[in-house]
């Protein structure tokens, strides 16, 4: 079992799929990330009768509040490459009066035609791909001309945690960017936009702060990998969490990390 947040990619393959869906509920309830929803799906420019495609929609959280803006006539596809979050996603949303649809698929190589889509959008997905230009072109290819693209994805590089120990921190934090497989991928988006030909670029820094829980489970997983591969001593590793825990338990833990929304409209 590998609860690894690093791992999602490859969610089924984990053996862990509860881990990786209790995953995107915390993070979906973070208050930052809430705030940054409505800016990405302002940014579709939604209205009724849209077709719109969330690639790596996970759960489908997203999907029905994009079904919800384009609805009556409007249909949302959630697409995911794993199983697992389809299923749940479909769990989810049964009974829903809303025209949504799942399936599993792998965002570098979509089965849609060129033009089929008013919008898209791709949530904490393209972090994860080693090749994001590639998903990113599918999802402008998929697009209709004069639809809009939006993406919101977090650059690892601004990942900052107050603690005393300046080079454990280093070392944690880089190593855990490292092993993301685009862990840069914030900074770089906007270009993407431009090198794509997308005009209309607008993009939005947002800062994240995330409670003491959610950095366990961001970087709890790789953490002990970094152990076990003896990139990191455990005992160094146990008192960096022993202040993190003792800074939480009276109010003064501080983590959070930046995270971009771009988008722009496909000539
Ligand atoms: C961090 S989650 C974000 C989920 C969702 N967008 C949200 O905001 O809650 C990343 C999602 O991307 C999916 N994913 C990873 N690689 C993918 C790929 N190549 N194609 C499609 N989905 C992928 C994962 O299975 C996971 O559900």
């Amino acid at each position: 079992m590998s609860e690894d947040a690093t791992l999602f990619t490859e969610v089924d393959r984990t053996g862990a799929p509860d881990f990786f869906i209790r995953f995107l509920d915390q993070a979906n309830a973070n208050p930052d990330i809430q705030k940054s929803k409505p800016v990405i799906l302002d940014a579709l420019h939604l209205r009724p009768g849209l077709r719109v495609l969330d690639l790596g929609c996970g759960t489908g959280a997203d999907v029905i509040d994009i079904a919800q803006r384009v609805a009556p006539s409007g249909t949302v596809t959630g697409v995911d490459a794993s199983e697992a979050m389809i299923a749940e996603a479909r769990r989810r949303c049964a009974g829903s009066s809303l025209s949504v649809t799942f399936e599993a698929g792998d965002a570098t190589q979509l089965r849609f035609a060129a033009n089929t889509f008013d919008a898209c959008r791709t949530e904490r997905m393209l972090m994860h791909i080693a090749q994001p230009d590639r998903a990113f072109g599918e999802m402008v290819r998929v697009t209709k001309p004069g639809g809009r693209v939006a993406v919101f994805d977090i650059d690892w590089g601004t990942f900052v945690i107050d603690h005393p120990d300046h080079a454990t921190t280093r070392r944690v934090v880089a190593s855990f960017s490292d092993s993301i497989r685009s862990g840069w991928i914030g900074r770089q988006l906007r270009r993407m936009f431009i090198d794509a030909g997308m005009t209309e670029v607008s993009f939005t820094c947002r800062q994240t702060l995330i409670d003491f829980e959610f950095l366990q489970l961001i970087i709890g997983g790789h953490l002990t990998r970094a152990q076990h591969a003896g990139m990191l001593h455990p005992d160094e590793v146990r008192k960096w969490w022993d202040y993190l825990r003792d800074f939480d338990a009276d109010g003064r833990f501080l983590a959070g990390f930046t995270a971009f929304v771009v988008s722009g409209e496909k000539i």
